[in-house]
């Protein structure tokens, strides 16, 4: 095969966020999470994992930007944790918070790296949550605030507001498997509106007050597929296809929610009655960039119930289909308005052990990256406007209600001595970066 050459300024980076690399969660006035709150809970997450130590990048963040620099990176995507910077989620901000993040960024500049901040990945403070949480208005507003501190304190032009609502509401809201850890219908598209309002609210911000930047939301989009060809499965697929997509696709870049989903929302929840004048004007504030996070494909049959025809990942909800990032992308070319796209995160966790040679063999990740970056420099050929690609992750860490049981990092971390060692997949992927081609 030839080598699939990519665009000479295409952006190559990693991605982490800071509940799950940080630690360091009591330290310098950072105050609680719901994650602190839900992973503090027995059973909740696997083996009774935390956030600490992570992988401990409070205190080794410029260890890993040397790795970063070594690798080759042009972009570092990690989150700001609004713990860190106002420890009750309101008030006056946290002096040291902002200044680890400046530090960090100063770092990664010194290395000619470039930030990209996510505002929130999930890790709300415990405060805001005391009072009512994503349930309630004010939180939006607050998030506002927050996010005119962060975009005022640090240095960066390109911008994420939430990171994957989506995941809010179904492991948060309606499955319990996250943070805040509700199974309720009912609240959750409550919180699906406000996070949205939150994203819009903190774009405006940024649109007011710092010209020339950059923001957009971090979307988990899954392309959704009949499993057969019966038209019960198709409409499936389409009814699928507007909670997974279409819910955060349409208000952010189209002004309205989709008229089914909402249709069959407003039979097991309230949302409707907390869209007031001109939230969808709000909500839909033009986006400068699109962060695009793909993992899976969601088939699903007559009944509604998801199917897996391919391969599995040893995470369960993880099929493994290229060919959905070459989907993705195309059908955001084809249905929505055209903006730069970023790959926010991309990856495969693997069950991965150092040899007696010290060196990680992650080839399944390899395979992976590889058909994956086939599949989007597809898209681009095709007109996609994909301006970079972020691989989740930089480093092994702290995987939600899986605990450190899932790796998805590049570079390995031995938790009992916090090492790092580039995986295989971290040189392969250095010579991808470095020669801008695939081969
Ligand atoms: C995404 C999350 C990220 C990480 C990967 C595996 O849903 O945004 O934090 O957990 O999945």
């Amino acid at each position: 095969m030839n080598a699939l050459r990519f665009p000479d300024d295409f952006v190559w980076g990693a991605a982490t966020s800071a509940y799950q690399v940080e630690g360091a969660t009591g330290e310098d006035g950072r105050g609680p999470s719901v994650w602190d709150t839900f992973a503090a809970v027995p059973g909740n997450v696997k083996d009774g994992d935390t956030g600490d130590p992570g992988a401990d990048q409070y205190h080794r963040y410029g260890e890993d930007i040397e790795l970063m620099a070594d690798l080759g990176l042009d972009s570092y995507r990690f989150s700001v944790a609004w713990p860190r910077v106002q420890p009750t989620g309101t008030g006056k901000p946290n002096q040291k918070g902002l200044d680890y993040y400046r530090r960090l960024v100063d770092g990664l500049a010194e290395r000619g790296i470039r930030p990209m901040a996510t505002l929130f990945h999930w890790d709300l403070p415990q405060e805001l949550q005391d009072r009512g949480g994503w349930e309630n208005r004010d939180t939006a507003a607050r998030f506002a605030d927050y996010a005119e501190i962060v975009f005022d304190a640090l240095p960066i032009r390109d911008w994420l507001t939430i990171n994957e609502p989506k995941t809010v509401v179904e492991c948060g809201y309606r499955f319990g498997s996250h943070a805040p850890g509700f199974t309720d219908d009912g609240r959750a598209f409550v919180a699906l509106h406000h996070l949205l309002l939150a994203h819009g609210l903190a774009s405006q911000v940024l649109h007011e007050q710092h010209r020339g930047r950059r923001i957009g939301p971090a979307l988990n989009l899954h392309p959704t597929y009949p499993s057969d060809d019966t038209p019960e499965a198709l409409e499936a697929a389409r009814h699928q296809d507007g909670l997974e997509n279409r819910v955060y696709l349409d208000p952010i870049f189209k002004g309205f929610y989709p008229e089914d989903t909402l249709r069959w929302i407003s039979e097991r929840s309230p949302m409707r009655e907390h869209i007031l004048e001109g939230d969808l004007v709000t909500i839909s504030e033009p986006i400068d960039i699109l962060g695009v996070q793909y993992y899976t494909p969601v088939f699903v049959d007559g009944s509604g119930e998801r199917v897996f025809l391919h391969e599995k990942a040893q995470a369960d909800w993880l099929e493994i289909y290229p060919e959905g990032m070459y989907d993705i992308l195309a059908r955001l070319t084809r249905d929505y308005p055209s903006v730069p796209i970023v790959i926010t995160e991309n990856g495969l966790p693997t069950l991965d052990v150092p040899g007696p040679d010290g060196h990680v063999r992650d080839e399944g990740r390899i395979s992976y990256l590889r058909d994956h970056l086939t599949a989007m420099h597809r898209a681009i050929g095709e007109g996609a406007r994909v301006e970079g690609y972020h691989v989740w992750s930089l480093l092994d860490n702290f995987e939600w209600a899986e605990g450190y049981s899932q790796r998805f990092g590049i570079v390995y971390v031995d938790y009992e001595n916090q090492r790092r060692i580039p995986k295989d997949s971290a040189l392969w992927f250095r010579e991808v970066v470095k020669s801008g081609e695939l081969r």
